[in-house]
C-alpha cells in the first residue's frame, strides 16, 4: 500500500517539477515589468507617448521612424521572442509625424505557444515607460460580405473568444498598480481616434477601401472551418484574426487609449462549394500590397493625436 502511494506521489512530483519552468513564466511580477521599462528608459533618450504594434507583414511602419534606436527582443531583459516569419522581433524608438513613438516590429501570438501573459508582456512595459496611446494593426480574414481583400477596417469592438475560454491576461490576482479588478471593455476602441483616423483616410483618398467593424480573435493557428466562419458571422463579427485582443485588454486595463485596425488580407470561405482556401502566403502578399497605404494612414493619424 505504502509503495503504491509512494509511486503515485513520485509521479505527481515529477509532473509538477516538469511544469515549473512553464508555470514560472506564465506570470510576471510588477518588478519584472518595471525592470524592463527602466532598462529601456536607461538605454534610449526617447520618451514615447504613442506605441504601435505592427501586424503580419506590416513591420515596415517601424522603418518610417526617424532618429531611431532599436533593440532586438532577445537583448531586452524579460522580453519574449518572436517566432513567425513576417515578424522581425525588434522594439524601435523614434519620431513619427513629430511625435515620439515606439514600434513593436513583430508581436507575440498565443498560437506560438506563449502563455497569454507573455503575449501581452510588452504592453505594461510601454505603459510604465509613459505610453498613453496604443495603435494596433493586424491582418484579418473578412467575414462581412461587403468587405474586399485590401480593405482597411477600423476596429470598433471585439469578440474575445480566448477570453470566453478562460484565456485572459487579467486572470489571476489583480495588480492594482496597473488597473482595477473588473475593467470596462464597452469603450475599448477610442471613438476620437476613430474619427481622426477617418479624417486621415479622407485626406489620403482612402475612402473607398476604409471600413469599420467588429474584430473577432480566435487562438489559431488553424484558419476557420466553414461552420466556424458562419458562426462568427452570425455572432456579429466582420473580421477574424489571431491577435490583438489580449494586448487591447491589457492596454485598457492600465488606461491606455486604443486605436485598432485590421487589414483584410483574404475573404473567409463561407461556402462548401468554394474552391478558395485560406493561406499565409495570401495574407503576406496582401499585407505587402497594402503596406504603404496602411503606413500612410498610421503616420497621418499619429500627427493628429494630441
Ligand atoms: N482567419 C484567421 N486569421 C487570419 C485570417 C483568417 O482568415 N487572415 C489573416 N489572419
Amino acid at each position: 500500500m505504502l509503495m503504491v502511494m509512494n509511486r503515485i506521489t513520485m509521479r505527481h512530483l515529477a509532473r509538477w517539477t516538469a511544469l515549473q519552468p512553464y508555470r514560472h513564466r506564465t506570470r510576471y511580477t510588477y518588478d519584472e515589468y518595471k525592470e524592463t521599462a527602466d532598462w529601456l528608459l536607461a538605454n534610449t533618450r526617447s520618451r514615447p507617448r504613442v506605441g504601435i504594434i505592427c501586424g503580419s507583414g506590416l513591420g515596415g511602419l517601424a522603418d518610417l521612424l526617424t532618429d531611431k534606436t532599436s533593440f532586438p527582443y532577445e537583448k531586452i531583459p524579460h522580453f519574449p521572442q518572436s517566432t513567425v516569419s513576417g515578424h522581425a522581433g525588434r522594439l524601435v524608438f523614434g519620431e513619427l509625424s513629430g511625435k515620439q513613438c515606439v514600434c513593436m516590429q513583430g508581436r507575440f501570438h498565443f498560437y506560438e505557444g506563449y502563455p497569454i501573459n507573455k503575449v501581452t508582456f510588452p504592453i505594461r512595459v510601454l505603459h510604465l515607460m509613459g505610453v498613453e496611446a496604443l495603435i494596433v494593426t493586424n491582418a484579418a480574414g473578412g467575414l462581412n460580405e461587403q468587405f474586399k481583400v485590401g480593405d482597411i477596417m477600423f476596429i470598433k469592438d471585439h469578440i474575445n473568444m480566448p477570453g470566453f475560454a478562460g484565456q485572459s491576461p487579467l486572470c489571476g490576482s489583480n495588480e492594482d498598480r496597473f488597473g482595477v479588478r473588473f475593467p470596462c471593455m464597452s469603450d475599448a476602441y477610442d471613438k476620437t481616434f476613430r474619427r481622426l483616423a477617418l479624417e486621415s483616410a479622407l485626406e489620403l483618398g482612402y475612402k473607398d477601401f476604409v471600413r469599420e467593424g467588429v474584430y473577432c480573435m480566435l487562438a489559431g493557428p488553424t484558419y476557420e472551418t466553414i461552420a466556424e466562419s458562419r458562426m462568427l458571422k452570425l455572432l456579429g463579427a466582420d473580421a477574424v484574426g489571431m491577435s490583438t485582443v489580449p494586448e487591447v485588454v491589457l492596454a485598457r486595463h492600465c488606461g491606455m487609449r486604443v486605436f485598432g485596425t485590421s487589414l483584410i488580407t483574404n475573404k473567409v470561405v463561407m461556402d462548401y462549394s468554394s474552391q478558395e482556401k485560406a493561406n499565409h502566403e495570401e495574407v503576406l502578399q496582401t499585407s505587402k500590397d497594402r503596406a504603404e497605404a496602411l503606413q500612410g494612414l498610421v503616420t497621418n493619424l499619429v500627427g493628429r493625436m494630441d
